[in-house]
This record gives structure tokens, C-alpha cells and sequence, in this order.
């Protein structure tokens, strides 16, 4: 799938991301900025915080426990907010857009 990355400034980038693999996966491997990812993908510190449309939300499964439970302490969060770590790209989606926010945020 094509995910679009918007990213902070206001620029879009777009990245062919394998099915299987992660929205995070897609930033990281081509250096975008405000996805840090320190955990490297074990949901476990948030760095890799996006914003998904409900549309774009509804590509993906659901939050497990554990990754709406650290949103849930995020700052800054809203009901918009996933981990990009969790964001595994299936089969059925073409274009996936995904905001990116502030790596400080
Ligand atoms: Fe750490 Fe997603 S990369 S929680």
C-alpha cells in the first residue's frame, strides 16, 4: 500500500509499504521525521505516536490493550491517536494517510 506521510512542516511524503509491514517501518526506513520509534516496534514507548483519520483507522485492527493504554497516558493524545508500531499494513487498503506529529509531542 501507498502510505502518505504528513509530516510536521506541513510536506506530505508517500512510501510503498509492504503488507505485513508496520506504518512505522515505512518512516523509519526512509528517514522521515516525527517517528522516532526508540522501542524499535514493542509498543512500549510511544514515540512513534500518529494521527489516523477514522477512515484510515478502520484499515487496521483494532488497539490491543497494551497500545491503548499508553495512549491513553500520552500526552497530547486524542481519539485519533495509534502507535505506528501497531499499524500493520493489510491487503485491503491502496492509500493509507497518516499524520505525523512533533517527535517531542
Ligand atoms: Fe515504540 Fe511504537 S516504536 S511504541
Amino acid at each position: 500500500a501507498t502510505v502518505i506521510y504528513h509530516l510536521p512542516d506541513g510536506s506530505s511524503q508517500s512510501v510503498e509499504v509492504p503488507v505485513g509491514q508496520s506504518v512505522m517501518d515505512g518512516s523509519v526506513r526512509n528517514n522521515l521525521p516525527g517517528i522516532v520509534a526508540e522501542c524499535g516496534g514493542s509498543c512500549s514507548c510511544a514515540t512513534c505516536h500518529v494521527l489516523l483519520s477514522s477512515t484510515a483507522n478502520a484499515l487496521f485492527d483494532p488497539p490491543t490493550d497494551e497500545e491503548a493504554e499508553l495512549v491513553e497516558f500520552l500526552e497530547g493524545a486524542t481519539p485519533e491517536s495509534r502507535l505506528s508500531c501497531q499499524l500493520i499494513v493489510g491487503g485491503d487498503a491502496d492509500e493509507i494517510h497518516v499524520e505525523v506529529l512533533d517527535s517531542d509531542v
